[in-house]
């Protein structure tokens, strides 16, 4: 496995793949990596002929107030879990390296980014649809993979690369949860112990919501007050959004039927938390 710093490095390396006609399997990361991050590596392993990860903490997607400095970060971990994964190549650039002076175009989007994470995170998705363009043309991958865990992200960045016209398969894999429900997340490391007890409140709510579609609720307002009313039972939880979208669009239902993402961000503590499930009705 070879750590790659450079654009040009990377460059070199994949052209080399492609002309041997190898396949390349691609999971952009920040870092900090777990089992979700894991079980991506690992479907692209399975899939392609090489992998190359990269961990990248992009300054872009981070709003004024967010946690861009503290974000955790620990190559060392990192690099031994890609080599047990068969990783290729790490890239791991400096922000130097990926915005050079006078940086200038960003990839926006009038849809899909403006309901969820997009209310309170305005500037989010504008710097990670413009810094995974720029990876998937540093890497050009056959295949990418994202965890549904950010469900509005997988959605987004399916549709850039419709929009676009990235030669890149984009795969979701399923959320990776802790055995208790809590779903894994670089940012669980945040929690104290006493938050870490309260977290699952995020997992148990919404397993009351998909209970009750299930159980042939179709009223979004319903879920939504379900899901809801449960996380406020829990003294340290307070409720960014419980939302329920078209999976696709991202955009708000009030009937639930075909491809339905209902999605919820809380805080636990200082720490925000997202967690998500999609049901096909
Ligand atoms: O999901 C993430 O970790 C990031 O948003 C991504 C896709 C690596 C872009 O920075």
């Amino acid at each position: 496995m070879k750590i790659c710093y450079t654009v040009d490095e990377v460059r070199t390396a994949v052209k080399e793949w492609k002309r041997q006609g190898l396949s390349v399997g691609f999971v952009p990361t920040m870092g900090y990596l777990h089992e979700g991050h894991r079980s991506l590596m690992e479907a692209a392993r399975k899939d392609n002929d090489k992998v190359v990860v990269s961990i990248f903490v992009n300054p872009m997607q981070f709003g004024p107030g967010e946690d861009l400095e503290t974000y955790p970060r620990d190559l060392e971990k990192d690099s031994k879990l890609c080599e047990e994964v068969g990783v290729d190549i790490i890239f791991h650039p400096e922000p130097e390296e990926m915005y050079k002076a006078g940086f200038c175009t960003y990839v926006d989007m009038n849809g899909l980014t403006t309901e969820l994470c997009g209310k309170t995170r305005p500037v989010h998705f504008r710097g990670v649809q413009t810094v995974v363009l720029k990876l998937f043309n540093i890497v050009t991958p056959d295949r990418a993979y994202f965890g549904q865990k950010d469900a509005q992200q997988l959605a987004v960045i399916k549709r850039m690369v419709t929009d676009l016209n990235v030669g890149t398969e984009i795969i979701g894999c399923p959320i990776i949860r802790e055995a208790d429900g809590l779903a894994k997340s670089s940012r669980n490391t945040y929690l104290s112990d006493e938050e870490r007890r309260a977290a699952l409140i995020l997992s148990k709510s919404l397993k009351l919501g998909r209970e009750a579609i299930e159980a042939g609720e179709r009223d979004s307002k319903k879920v939504i007050d379900i899901i809801s009313q449960n996380i406020a039972t829990e003294p340290l939880a307070k409720i960014d959004y419980v939302d329920v979208v078209d999976f696709a669009t991202i955009t708000p239902v009030d009937k639930i039927t075909g491809e339905t993402l209902v999605a919820i961000a809380v805080y636990i503590g200082k720490t925000r938390l997202i967690d998500n499930f999609i049901v096909e009705v």
